[in-house]
């Protein structure tokens, strides 16, 4: 690859990830939310459509939505076991960041565990896979259930023992060592964030936390 090619493309990176620091000059990111009918979904893309516009954050997922989401922005039907079906929305849109949110919750993953590793697991491969052939930024979000009963308390340090023992959690734990793997491996930009139970406007989606609030 010539030097130029490479400085211009650095330039383009930077240039997308200074968007929120300097909106006049520079075009925002195109982004895609899987899983996104769930707890977090619609709240994230109402937020990031409201810093990067509206027709640049797609929300997808394998359940039809509402007229109101219908018509609050893009949505289209994104399968995450799909890969080829996932190559060809990143191409067809253009899109630069990915925001996987598709998972089965722990309640919901221990009453389907062949369910749960396929979803959780291949699903993740896929995803990051797709990140790494298109370049695109991934953020991926783990939870507190990536801990387990052996896991130290109060505080609990943020690299320590991490043996879960839900499918769920199992999966998370994979998903952040994969994710890391992928940035040291391949330079991938992946992000995650270990998240408590949620407290939104919209009903959980599953979790055990999510059912002791109900
Ligand atoms: N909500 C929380 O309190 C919480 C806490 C910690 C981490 N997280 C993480 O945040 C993310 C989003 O959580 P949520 O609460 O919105 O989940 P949710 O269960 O409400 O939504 C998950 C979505 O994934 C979709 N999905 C299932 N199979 C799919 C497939 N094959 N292809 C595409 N989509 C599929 C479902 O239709 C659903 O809409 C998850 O990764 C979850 O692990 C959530």
């Amino acid at each position: 690859m010539s030097l130029l090619k490479k400085t211009f493309q650095g330039a383009i990176k930077i240039s997308i990830r200074n968007y929120s620091a300097n909106t006049g000059l520079i075009k925002p990111p195109k982004i895609l939310i899987t899983g996104g009918l769930g707890q977090l979904g619609v709240e994230c893309a109402k937020h990031l459509r409201g810093k990067y516009g509206k027709n640049n954050v797609i929300l997808s997922d394998i359940i039809k939505p509402s007229t109101e989401i219908f018509n609050d922005g893009p949505y289209i039907f994104a399968d995450i076991l799909d890969f080829k079906g996932l190559q060809k929305i990143v191409v067809d849109h253009r899109v630069d960041w990915l925001i996987h949110f598709s998972a089965l919750l722990s309640a919901i993953g221990e009453q389907n565990v062949p369910l749960a590793v396929r979803v959780n697991i291949e699903g993740m491969h896929n995803v990051i896979e797709l990140a790494k052939q298109y370049n695109l930024r991934i953020f991926v979000p783990s939870t507190i259930g990536a801990f387990g009963p052996d896991s130290p308390r109060n505080p609990t340090p943020n690299i320590t023992v991490q043996r879960p023992r839900t499918i769920y959690g199992v999966s998370k734990v994979h998903a952040e060592l994969l994710g890391e793997y992928y940035h040291y491996k391949f330079g991938l930009d992946f992000r995650c964030l270990r998240f408590p139970g949620v407290i939104s406007s919209d009903p959980p989606g599953g979790g055990t936390t999510g059912i002791l609030f109900k």
